[in-house]
């Protein structure tokens, strides 16, 4: 016959099984972290002609597979970064009214220069060169 597990044991596998289960999601997040996942912005993308550029304001188009912000600043000057924010890769958005990127998964603020100034991400938005041609404006990493 079988000896049944006393109640230390019991308790004991209990907060095993806890500890395994909640720790899957926070070791994942650091791997992602540690090496995010290399997928390359692929071709160009039009989006829009100059006039349609409203200034102050921002959009998320996708390039590839990857979305990419693009922002039209106060003074009219259209530039695009890499949307996924530099902490754990959420996406990230245009505040017009403070100027700035924001994500909302944990809080970061990025300037229009793509630059962290607050929350948990410490490396700048990835800069996607846009072009201006015949007044398309268009978004590539050709
Ligand atoms: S993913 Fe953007 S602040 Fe955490």
């Amino acid at each position: 016959m079988q000896k049944k597990p006393d109640r230390r044991t019991v308790l004991n596998r209990i907060l095993y099984l806890w500890a395994a289960v909640t720790s899957v999601p926070i070791i994942s997040s650091i791997i992602r972290f540690i090496f995010p996942p290399a997928r390359a912005f692929v071709g160009s993308k039009v989006i829009g002609t100059v006039d349609e550029m409203q200034p102050n304001t921002g959009k998320v188009v996708q390039l590839g597979e990857r979305p990419v912000i693009v922002i039209t600043t106060k003074d009219g000057e259209p530039i695009a970064y890499g949307a996924n924010c530099t902490h754990l890769g959420c996406v990230v958005r245009y505040r017009e009214e403070r100027g700035d990127i924001y994500c909302a998964c944990h809080g970061s603020v990025f300037n229009i220069e793509g630059q962290p100034v607050s929350g948990p991400a410490s490396r700048p938005l990835e800069e996607i060169p846009i072009k201006i041609e015949n007044d398309q404006v268009s978004i590539t990493t050709a």
